[in-house]
């Protein structure tokens, strides 16, 4: 099974950087399809830490290809601080790929970004602030600025004049400064300099390594429930994180994708504003977050968090056609007496079959919980499922069987070597 897709299933920060970097460890490439540096992924091995916003989870393996394809938004100087910070621990970086068509996040898509998100008062949407929503707007405007045109010295000038001229105009809507073009372009030309050995066409490489039936691992970033279509619109980001993000945002045919892994978090987060129909504002909720040290990688925000919802999971599902859940940080939950999972979703006094789509209705829904008795013990020594306690097997068991998709994978701590594997077919 050469290519895999990597999804998250609720609203992000599930452990996909975790699950990514333990399956990469048989790939030959990685791939971010979506997104860009409003991902926070976290990577460790052997206790060291690595937070991952652009570059693919892969890239910590040696002779893995790393690859960030046309659907992402790619902020230079993240990537370049990013790579100069992996080369400082000693991490060899040649092996990055990057799309010639891939959007580049300008300075005025971060400011407006935030402008225009505090302008929005009691409404606002909470985004990372990284530019990524002005950066995809412009990509629709059919204004943007591709890699390519980045290192093409004249392309670049003319089109970084022509944008600056109307962005500027949009800043100063919100009594922000305007930017000054000589600046921005000796920024970004020496931004383009250094970027220009990774830059190729990373459809034609992917299709290359599918034709020679080389592994491929697709990392979603953000998750379903902040999809744009698929998520609690307008809490949402701006791409498609589902698994059919992947053929558009990588140009690999639908039908080349072999399996697709939905990450669960054993329980809920979410960063941001936006319905969250099992969160608890309660001393349940605080120590979810204290056990869980529940707090943004990008911004540092105190997450919300909440019981997992398994009817979420179950949209999940249905829309990135799951093979396998990895359930992540079971071991945050080692020291609960009862566990919670919502199973349904109940309005106006009956079941809901569907995610409502209205946010006024998810707002209302009532959660349907059944309860769990927890395991009480730490399970982050364990490696085999049979060896897990009863009571996180029962959990388990009933998640796979309300949300309808087998367990794959369990992980028990942030380390690569944490990991339970259950389905043999991996990769
Ligand atoms: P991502 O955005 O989906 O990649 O997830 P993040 O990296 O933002 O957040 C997940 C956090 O949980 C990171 O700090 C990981 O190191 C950590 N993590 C992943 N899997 C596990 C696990 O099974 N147990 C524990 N305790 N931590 C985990
Ligand atoms: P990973 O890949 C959690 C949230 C933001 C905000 C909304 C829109 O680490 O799981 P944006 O900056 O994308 O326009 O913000 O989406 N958000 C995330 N929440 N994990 C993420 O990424 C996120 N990326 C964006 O908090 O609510
Ligand atoms: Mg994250």
């Amino acid at each position: 099974m050469p290519t895999i897709v990597v999804t998250g299933t609720q609203w992000g920060d599930e452990g996909k950087g975790k699950v990514v970097d333990y399956l990469a460890q048989k790939a030959d490439t990685v791939v971010r399809y979506q997104g860009g540096s409003n991902a926070g992924h976290t990577v460790v091995v052997a206790g060291e830490e690595y937070k991952l916003r652009l570059l693919p989870s892969g890239v910590i393996h040696k002779n893995t290809v790393n690859v960030i394809a046309n659907g992402v938004v790619v902020d230079p100087e993240v990537m370049i601080q990013e790579m100069d910070a992996l080369i400082a621990r000693g991490i060899d970086v040649s092996g990055i790929r990057l799309s010639n068509r891939a959007h580049v996040v300008l300075p005025y898509h971060r400011m407006l970004d935030g402008l225009s998100d505090e302008a929005r008062g009691s409404g606002k949407i909470g985004t990372t602030k990284r530019g990524i929503g002005p950066c995809y707007m412009d990509k629709a405007r059919r204004i943007g600025i591709r890699v390519c045109d980045l290192i093409d010295t004249d392309e670049f000038r003319k089109r970084l004049k022509e944008n600056l001229e109307l962005k500027n105009k949009e800043l100063s809507l919100y009594g922000a400064e305007p930017l000054d073009y000589e600046k921005v372009l000796a920024e970004y030309e020496a931004y383009a300099e250094r970027l220009r050995p990774h830059v190729v066409d990373t459809i034609a490489l992917l299709n290359r390594e599918i034709a020679a039936n080389k592994k491929i691992l697709f990392e979603g970033a953000q998750a379903t429930m902040l999809d744009i279509d698929y998520g609690t619109y307008p809490y949402v980001t701006a791409s498609h994180p589902v698994s059919g993000g992947v053929p558009v945002g990588a140009g690999v045919a639908p039908r080349k994708i072999d399996k697709v892994i939905g990450i669960v978090k054993a329980y809920c987060t979410r960063v941001g504003e936006g319905p969250f129909p099992t969160e608890q504002l309660n001393e349940i909720g605080d120590k979810l977050r204290e056990a869980g040290h529940e707090f943004g990688t990008v911004t540092g925000r105190p997450r919300r968090t909440g019981w997992l919802d398994a009817p979420v999971v179950r949209y999940a599902g249905e829309l990135s056609g799951l093979d396998y859940m990895a359930i992540t940080r079971l071991d945050i939950l080692d020291g609960f007496d009862e566990i919670k999972m919502c199973v349904d979703y109940k309005y106006k006094g009956e079941i809901l079959k569907e995610i409502p789509a209205s946010l006024k209705v998810l707002a209302e829904v009532e959660p349907v919980y059944e309860t769990f008795e927890g395991w009480k013990t730490d399970i982050s020594g364990i490696r085999s499922y049979e060896d897990l306690p009863a009571n996180a097997k029962k959990y388990l068991e009933r998640m796979a069987e309300v949300v309808g998709v087998p367990v794959g994978i369990v992980s028990v701590g942030p380390n690569r070597d944490e990991t339970i594997i259950i389905a043999s077919d991996l990769f």
